[in-house]
């Protein structure tokens, strides 16, 4: 065995870059396309797919391209707590002023930009009043979110940028209440996205989080769906193809290679989700340079399984479970012993002592917690990618 560098070449973790962002060319292609048609065709994107498929890093590789394409960019993670009107437009205020400060301090290298420019980007007769004025009737908070996010977008085109561009993550905590004297966070970020659109102002929104962001949109506002592109972000496929590529290409010029055989198992156990491949290639890195070889190989593989699924257990299910109540959690080993997918209401009330009301809300509570998301009424399924074999694993060493 050689000497070469022996940093692990395999990245698992939350919003962690994978050293070869594998299968999201088309993703990235279609993103650019999205910018480019701004400020005529409103640029706004939906990203949604499972825990683990690689959303956030997904979304800070748009995030370079388009600050690459001369975009003012803002990207942040949503919190639970930033789920009201007064949170929402809180953070986005200070996010766009912070994003104003930076472009005034850049404006000063820069050199000076034509009218014919701003007047390209909708800016020249465009007057924050007539954004807000579009808004009339609706509440303060959209209005001063209107307005600074009117600022910063004017900021930018003055600075010779192409445009402002927003990314959320995690965006599925942001959702209305049914009730109309409610909190509407999502309907108030949108229709000031779409106050600026309309006027034809160059703003961005890009979305990333959990299928139920969708249905959330859908929601909102009437108009709300349709103003976004969807891209569902899926697993990886392939051997040839993504999978594979994203398990054997960090390997590269580490002196340490992969057996045909593993490659195959390794691809069909993981089921193409770039958490599992990052962490499969993870321990059979480390089982490697334990054993001082330099091919990774299924005996290998053998030795050490026990110890991945240990691992991915603690670092990758466990912690959505014990943040849970009791009942939450009674309710989700529960669903282990129901045929999944989907998921359905009426087999949990039926191996449950529990009332059918007490049912529904807890069902209503784990999807706000995001461990589950609906399908339609009565049917849910697991965020997390093999979560029904989790659970099972999980009763069985409870049982035990
Ligand atoms: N296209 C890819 N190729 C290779 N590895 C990837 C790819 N996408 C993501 N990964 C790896 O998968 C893991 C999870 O990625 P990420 O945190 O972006 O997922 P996520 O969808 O945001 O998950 P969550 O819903 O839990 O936030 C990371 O270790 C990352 O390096
Ligand atoms: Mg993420």
């Amino acid at each position: 065995m050689s000497d070469l560098p022996r940093k692990n070449p395999y990245r698992p973790g939350a919003a962690t870059a994978p050293l070869h962002l594998a299968g999201r060319q088309p993703q990235i292609a279609r993103f650019k396309k999205i910018l480019d048609g701004a400020p005529e065709i409103p640029a706004n994107l939906r990203l949604t797919g499972l825990r683990g498929v690689g959303k956030s890093v997904l979304l800070k590789e748009l995030e370079q391209e388009a600050r690459s394409k001369g975009w003012a960019v803002v990207r942040k993670q949503l919190e639970p707590r930033h789920n009201t009107e007064t949170e929402l437009t809180d953070l986005l205020v200070a996010l766009a002023a912070a994003a104003k400060r930076r472009l005034s301090l850049a404006s000063a290298i820069r050199a000076a930009v034509s009218d014919v420019w701003v007047a390209s980007r909708g800016l020249l007769n465009v007057t924050v009043e007539d954004v807000t004025f579009s808004l009339a009737g609706s509440s303060e908070r959209e209005t001063e979110l209107a307005e600074a996010l009117f600022d910063t977008v004017q900021a930018a085109v003055e600075t010779g940028r192409e445009g402002f561009a927003i990314l959320l993550d995690e965006a599925q905590v942001i959702r209305d209440d049914k009730d109309r004297e409610g909190e509407h966070p999502l309907s108030m970020l949108v229709a000031a996205v779409n106050a600026l659109q309309e006027s034809g102002l160059p703003i961005a929104l890009v979305m990333c989080g959990l299928p139920t962001l969708r249905a959330n949109l859908q929601r909102a506002r009437t108009y709300s769906e349709r103003m976004f592109k969807g891209e569902n972000i899926g697993e990886l496929e392939g051997n040839p193809g993504a999978a594979r590529d994203a398990f054997v290409v960090p390997l590269d010029g580490t002196g340490i290679t992969a057996a045909d055989d593993l490659v195959a198992r390794v691809l069909e156990e993981v089921e193409g989700y770039p958490f599992f491949i990052q962490l499969w290639g993870a321990e059979l890195w480390e089982a490697a340079l334990d054993a001082k070889v330099d091919s990774l190989t299924v005996e290998m593989l053998d030795l050490i399984e026990e110890q991945i699924y240990e691992r991915l257990d603690e670092e990758f299910y466990a912690g959505r479970i014990e943040t849970l109540t009791p009942s939450e959690q009674d309710v989700l080993m529960l669903s282990a012993a129901c045929p999944y997918p989907p998921l359905k209401t009426a087999d949990i009330r039926a191996l449950s002592a529990k009332s059918d009301g007490n049912i529904n809300v807890l069902m209503g509570r784990l999807t706000d917690q995001g461990v589950l998301y609906r399908i339609q009424k009565g049917q849910y399924a697991y965020t997390a990618p093999k979560f029904a074999e989790y659970l099972k694993r999980r009763k069985a060493a409870l049982e035990r």
